[in-house]
């Protein structure tokens, strides 16, 4: 069977791995995992095992990462192999749980070759590799750090990567600000940060406008290139700016988001809130797909899917193409459709709080709807109701 480690693909025999259940499991070399308490009795064995194998049901399955986190947390130290319904994309987050390898079918090898599994990975490696000096010299305010991944989702629409400073600290919801190196003056433009901030890397979700100034030349960028980012997070989309309450809304269009992709995935949110409502509404369906790659991400997620449990609800919406939802927010609101879809009341200020991101003309229109529930503006020094970006530009 083929078999993907981080050099690439292999080949080995068929290896009869036992159930720890089994009797004959106690001497075995080779043992299957399946279970937290399969775990456990792994632990407890004297003699030592080489190698354990965790089988995926399925492409959703998340249990097999959770074990694997699991077997590194408790000073496992031998192989961990996952066998079954593994795709490239899994790769990357698979070695990032404890995996050393992967089993494939044949199938599977024709279909996804090993520069599909390496090609997220590789650039990690590389990238540490080849820390050289960088051509232009940084200012002392920003961080150079490189672009690890770069992922197009229409031709207005792509996500990228970046290392992450140790020391760069942020909380959820907030931006920085981002540019390319520039001997000259270099033009720095407020991005959102999307990953959370137990993240290794920093992720970004940006719009390409042809003739803007930053994201032209930013839409055009690889991994490996370099990117320069200014040391001070702030902004008013973080928990900190809202009074506590039962229901979190994050009202969203287009690249708006971004703040509330990091929040959905910090455990945070949902220790504050009882529900926690995202609604993104774009032009087109394609756009949509960040967003619902990240909830997905989120629902698989071992640990943040567990807190997120039934309380993250997903609300997108299109204007210009057909879908299950259609509409701006600000008409769903108003008509009463979002409440009557989720099956919740409409927004109180005794219940509910409220961020929004999204264009100057969306931003304006979707606080005053707020204002007209009654519902009062936030910021860092005064706790409210809702909170606006106003430095977003999407
Ligand atoms: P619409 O298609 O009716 O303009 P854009 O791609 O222009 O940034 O827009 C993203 C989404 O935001 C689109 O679905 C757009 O709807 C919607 N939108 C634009 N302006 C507003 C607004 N003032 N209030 C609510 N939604 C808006």
């Amino acid at each position: 069977m083929p078999i993907v480690t981080r050099n690439g693909f292999s080949t080995a025999g068929p290896i009869d791995a036992v159930s720890l259940e089994a009797p004959e499991a106690a001497e075995a070399e080779t043992v299957l995992v399946s279970s937290e308490a399969d775990v456990e009795r792994l632990l407890a064995r004297n003699s030592p095992v080489s190698l354990v194998q965790i089988p995926f049901r399925n492409s959703h399955d998340g249990v097999g990462y959770s074990l694997a986190r699991l077997l590194r947390n408790r000073g496992y130290t031998g192989r961990i192999r996952a066998r079954g319904d593994i795709i490239s994309d899994q790769f990357r987050y698979a070695l990032a749980c404890g995996f050393d390898e992967v089993e494939i079918s044949e199938a599977l090898a024709a279909r996804q070759p090993e520069e599909h599994w390496l090609g997220d990975i590789a650039p990690a490696r590389s990238y540490r590799d080849k820390i050289q000096k960088p051509a232009i010299e940084a200012p002392a305010s920003v961080f150079a750090e490189t672009v690890t991944r770069v992922t197009h989702y229409t031709d207005r629409l792509f996500s990228f990567r970046i290392t992450r400073p140790a020391s760069f600290r942020f909380r959820a919801g907030e931006f920085v600000m981002i540019g390319l190196p520039d001997a000259g003056r270099p033009v720095y433009r407020a991005y959102s940060i999307a990953s959370p901030a137990w993240d290794e890397e920093i992720e970004f979700f940006s719009i390409k406008v042809p003739d803007g100034a930053l994201s032209s030349k930013l839409a055009h960028i690889r991994v490996g290139d370099s990117i320069w980012m200014k040391k001070k997070p702030t902004g008013t989309l973080v928990l900190d700016a809202l009074r506590p309450g039962k229901r979190l809304w994050m009202f969203s269009t287009g690249t708006g988001f971004a703040p509330f992709a990091s929040l959905i995935r910090d455990p945070e949110t949902y220790e504050k809130f009882d529900k926690v409502i995202v609604t993104h509404t774009c032009r087109q369906v394609a756009e949509l797909k960040y967003g619902f790659d990240c909830v997905a991400g989120v629902r698989e997620d071992p640990l943040i899917g567990e807190f997120a449990g039934d309380k993250l609800v997903h609300y997108p919406s299109t204007t210009r193409e057909e879908s299950r939802t259609m509409g701006r927010i600000t008409t769903l609101i108003e008509t009463g459709q979002l409440f009557s879809d989720l099956g919740v009341p409409a927004l109180s200020s005794v219940t509910d709080r409220v961020m929004i991101c999204g264009s100057s003309e969306m931003l304006a229109d979707v606080k005053a709807l707020c204002e007209r529930f009654g519902l009062a503006e936030g910021s860092n020094s005064k706790p409210a109701d809702f909170v606006i970006e106003k430095a977003f530009v999407g």
